[in-house]
């Protein structure tokens, strides 16, 4: 949460720095600012939108060689102008922005006011950045060292910039926990969040590791450990193309995310999956086989859309590969003190990579000896680089704050993953293994003929976007299925809607059913499909309007549904990947058609880097 951007060098800093908040506005978009040095130190802020706090500074002279910004999500204190980044210090010498929390900064600001320091703002990052400002003072140090010696006294997660009002080619940068990249241009450096923001002016950028200070000059990047020792900066190459990060003619990176479904499944199994002969290359999990083969069980950790994909994965390794496999929310599992024996294998799921969550988990159960997988997105992400080993899903940027490519992508690696473990370990016929080789390779054909449905869903999406609540029920590997349809409708078009088994809707949420309640059932043909024939059948018998997943070809839910929406013939582990396709484009549509802003909802971030 919180994007931050800043750029040192000759070109005009601001619109650069404008047009990085607006690709890191995915991380949160409660409050946007600027601050650059234009005969002294100038901060614009502005609560709302990157595109609001535009507006209030046209006709301002924002002429600038330097400049930092950052787009927020709130965490102390409320959305408005007093809480928007960036912050100024006590002296109005110092700006500074931050993305993350500082957990003891009520006891520094207690002692800060007992100085006689008076505060503008409710915001945590105001009292670490007049707590260097004191450090500043005391000590009669540069700007460095006073971040140095604060760092080494806050507990919490951070990403921050400064700037100082004397220095105008100077940006002072720090990380722990929170997401830093340097981008590496000729006389110039470029800093944010993600890559998105660089990725049009150079490919080479350096990851800044946590404890990390990087003082980073037009033609200088010098990189300091807290204990003020030099570490050598490692430049990596990007490997993204700026058309990933831009809508390409659609209305919303949402919709552009769905429709590349195709595209990044194919991308996801490329060089991976070869159905004609058999084989899955997927060299982290080869590495590490033997082990994950000899576990008591598996550990899925993840959050949000990426805990849904854990779930598919639970039923599909067990059934395929016979070990007892658990899904946790990462934020639960932290907490608890969790029983992790040596040997244990962690299978952390995550788009962003960069979940405060999912990433202080798996750090406590790598402390305890687990073996930390990762089915990661983002490449070079603080997930993908704490695990032993692991998967890159291959989506591309994924822009959009509700999650479309990517949880397809988990499963195509999960499904992979599992087979290949099924195999190893000789838990899978050799029929089923091809069988379902030959399907996976099928999926992006299927995916695009299922696209074709997008105008048929536009208009079932006009037709129940005024209901107060949706029902989604599913059985079996369409249970987290129908988990996820729930949620995109509610990130989407909060509309309340529910996601629950097919046959466990008896015990609650059948109370809710009444002429008015739109029933979403997912019911490809499977193990389970008479059942959720019966099912349907108990909701129709209330009166609930059923709109209905089906598989091509079924003749009997047609005659029970209100509305149905076919998906191609897909083996029951496949239909998963497909099945929730029109979903999303169900949640879309409704979304749109309530006027509402699909890709930013209201209060949600892309990248949860907060507990
Ligand atoms: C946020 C996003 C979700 C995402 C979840 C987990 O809530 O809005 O789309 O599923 O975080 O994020 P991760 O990056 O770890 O998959």
């Amino acid at each position: 949460m919180c994007g931050i951007v800043g750029y040192t060098g000759p070109r005009e800093a601001y619109p650069i720095v404008l047009k990085g908040l607006k690709r890191l506005e995915y991380r949160g978009y409660d409050s946007s600012g600027v601050a650059l040095l234009n005969g002294g130190l100038k901060v614009y802020k502005k609560k709302g939108k990157v595109a609001e706090m535009e507006e209030s500074v046209v006709g301002k002279d924002v002429h600038s060689h330097i400049a930092i910004g950052h787009t927020r999500w709130a965490t102390h204190g409320e959305p408005n102008d007093r809480n928007a980044h960036p912050h100024l210090s006590q002296s109005g010498e110092i700006a500074m922005i931050h993305n993350g929390i500082i957990e003891n900064y009520a006891q520094i600001k207690q002692d800060l006011v007992a100085k006689g320091y008076l505060f503008k703002s409710d915001t945590d990052t105001e009292v670490l950045l007049n707590f260097i400002e004191d450090i500043k003072r005391n000590n009669d140090c540069n700007l460095e060292e006073a971040v140095r010696i604060a760092l080494r006294r806050i507990v919490g997660a951070y990403c921050i910039l400064l700037i100082h009002k004397d220095d105008p080619e100077t940006i002072i940068a720090a990380r722990k926990g929170s997401p830093l990249v340097i981008g590496i241009g000729k006389g110039e450096h470029f800093l944010a969040s993600d890559a998105s923001p660089i990725i049009e002016y150079t490919k080479e950028v350096v990851y800044v590791n946590d404890y990390e200070i990087a003082i980073v000059r037009p033609d200088e990047l010098i990189l300091k450990n807290l204990g003020n020792d030099k570490q050598t900066p490692f430049i990596t190459k990007l490997d993204m193309e700026l058309a990933a990060i831009e809508k390409g003619g659609y209305d919303h990176f949402m919709l552009k995310e769905i429709f590349e479904q195709p595209q990044t499944i194919h991308d996801c199994l490329r060089g991976r999956l070869d159905a004609d002969a058999g084989t899955i290359t997927m060299s982290g999990i080869e590495k590490h086989a033997a082990q994950i083969l000899a576990a008591q069980r598996i550990l899925i950790i993840a959050c949000g859309t990426s805990w849904h994909a854990g779930l598919v994965a639970e039923y599909i390794i067990e059934e395929l590969c016979r070990i007892p496999v658990e899904v946790e929310y990462a934020s639960e599992f932290r907490y608890r003190n969790p029983i992790i024996n040596k040997g244990d294998v962690i299978l952390a799921i995550s788009q962003s990579g960069e979940t405060a969550d999912t990433l202080v988990a798996i750090e406590t159960a790598k402390e305890k000896g687990a073996i930390i997988l990762g089915v990661v997105n983002v490449v070079g992400s603080s997930i993908a680089r704490i695990s032993d080993a692991g998967a890159y899903t291959h989506a591309g940027p994924e822009i959009g704050v509700a999650s479309t490519k990517a949880f397809t992508a988990q499963l195509v690696v999960l499904l992979m993953t599992a087979l290949k473990l099924a195999a190893e370990k000789g838990s899978i016929s050799r029929d089923r293994y091809l069988l379902l080789c030959k399907e996976l390779a099928a999926v992006p054909e299927k995916a695009e003929l299922l696209l074709k449905a997008d105008a048929q869903i536009k208009a079932l999406a006009e037709k129940y976007k005024d209901a107060r609540d949706f029902l989604y029920l599913g059985r079996g590997y369409n249970f987290p299925v129908a988990l996820e349809g729930a949620l995109k409708l509610k990130e989407i078009s909060y509309i309340h809607a529910e996601g629950y088994p097919a046959a466990e809707m008896k015990h609650g949420p059948i109370a809710l059913v009444d002429e008015e309640l739109p029933v979403v059932f997912v019911a490809t043909k499977d193990s389970y499909h008479e059942k959720v024939v019966s099912n349907i059948q108990e909701i129709k018998a209330r009166k609930g309007k059923v709109i209905a997943v089906i598989t091509e070809g079924d003749t009997i839910t047609p005659t029970l549904a209100d509305d149905i929406i076919v998906i191609p013939q897909a083996d029951e582990m496949i239909a998963p990947i497909l099945n929730v396709i029109p979903l999303q484009l169900l949640a879309y549509h409704i979304g749109v058609a309530k006027g509402l802003d699909v890709d930013k909802p209201r209060n949600l971030a892309k990248s949860v880097t907060v507990e």
